[in-house]
């Protein structure tokens, strides 16, 4: 048993200590040790083509679904990758989240090593908690995160410490639920919301019962003309438009500062350093030690539209661009601040 915790310290030793660009701006290093999963040590069972990609088909409730995976190009099996997993929005797909996020871009890093990306695809590109969700598919979307978290657990060298979500707009929202849901947030360290459509089902308020403080990071255009930041304010009481109501983001990330032990009003507000179109409301400090430090954090884009947040425009991203890069300026500094302890 300490022979075992020794060789897990040494290994993350060895790891922190390798060069990246990360390391010099990071604020501390990361001191938890990692802890690798049974897929490391042999080559995986599946097959990556020339751009490090797989498709991996697998069943889920008598559903045939697909996820996207994303090797680093330095893929090694004996070192225990972080995890990004990230949702696309209503009729979107894998391929196109991974044009939007950027997070197979090589430069991309988290705790001094480059990620594993993993990009779900949803039955008829949606995912549960929208109105507008395949019935059949209550419930069987996150089964199937539990299905791919296993997958690559057992197939790929992953730190099970460092495994994170995300997802844009009804992906977003899907990303609350599992935020809210205890057997996906002990094994996900950390979720980031970007221009979330927070549908009742996805549980925005008080019906979401995490069962530990969970970080959450959200951005969100205030001009997002389909999820506004103000919300949906039908009083309509017709089924259809209860299952479609849509929360003003403000009260969104209070009822999460709250969930996690902070005054409503207990954030200290900034703005992003080179812009004056993004202003930050930040609830918990960031003492790593201090388990006040989970962090709330809402992002509010002066005129954005309903992206996840870059500087390009591409094959996803016809609306107009972004004062920042969401992926590598926001969200990965995030994530690397929390770590799971299994
Ligand atoms: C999974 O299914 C898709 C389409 O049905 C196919 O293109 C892909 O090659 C399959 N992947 C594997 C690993 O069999
Ligand atoms: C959303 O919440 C904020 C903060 O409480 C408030 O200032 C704003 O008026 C709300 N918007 C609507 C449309 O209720
Ligand atoms: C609900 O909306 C209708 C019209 O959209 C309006 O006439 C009515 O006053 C509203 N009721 C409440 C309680 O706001
Ligand atoms: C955002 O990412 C794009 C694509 O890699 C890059 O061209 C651009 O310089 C980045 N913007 C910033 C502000 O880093």
């Amino acid at each position: 048993m300490v022979i075992a915790s020794l060789l897990l310290l040494l290994t993350a030793t060895q790891s922190s200590a390798s060069p990246s660009p990360r390391s010099a701006s990071s604020p501390r290093s990361p001191n938890n040790a990692l802890l690798k999963s049974s897929g490391c040590g042999s080559s995986p069972s599946w097959d990556f083509n020339s751009k490090n990609h797989h498709t991996r088909n697998t069943t889920v409730d008598d559903h045939e679904r697909q996820y996207l995976i994303h090797l680093p190009n330095d893929y090694d099996v004996d070192t225990a990758y972080p995890v990004v997993l990230s949702f696309h929005g209503a009729n979107g797909n894998s391929a196109g989240q991974e044009d939007a996020s950027q997070l197979s871009y090589d430069r991309q890093r988290l705790a001094d090593r480059r990620i594993i990306a993993v990009y779900p695809q949803g039955v008829k590109g949606a995912w549960e908690s929208a109105p507008y969700a395949e019935a059949d598919a209550h419930d069987s979307d996150i089964r199937f995160v539990s299905t791919i978290l296993d997958e690559l657990e057992d197939n790929l060298c992953l730190d099970r410490n460092r495994v994170y979500s995300s997802g844009f707009s009804n992906g977003g929202g899907f990303n609350n639920l599992l935020a809210c849901t205890p057997s996906i947030n002990k094994r996900v360290a950390a979720f980031g919301l970007a221009s979330g459509a927070y549908y009742p089902a996805a549980h925005p308020g008080s019906s979401c019962k995490p069962g530990r403080k969970v970080p959450v990071l959200m951005t969100h255009g205030d001009g997002d003309p389909q999820v506004h930041y103000h919300g949906e304010h039908t009083n309509a009481s017709s089924h259809s438009a209860r299952l479609s109501r849509l929360p003003n983001i403000s009260h969104f990330a209070k009822d999460w500062a709250e969930r996690n032990g902070f005054e409503r009003d207990g954030y200290k507000c900034t703005r992003m350093e080179g812009t004056d179109k993004v202003h930050i409301w930040t609830w918990g400090g960031d003492d790593d030690d201090d388990e006040d430090a989970v962090q709330v954090q809402r992002y509010r884009v002066l005129g954005m539209n309903h992206i996840w947040p870059t500087t390009i425009k591409g094959q996803q991203r016809k609306h107009e661009a972004a004062p920042f890069n969401l992926t590598e300026q926001v969200l990965l500094p995030f994530f690397e601040k929390y770590t799971l302890s299994l």
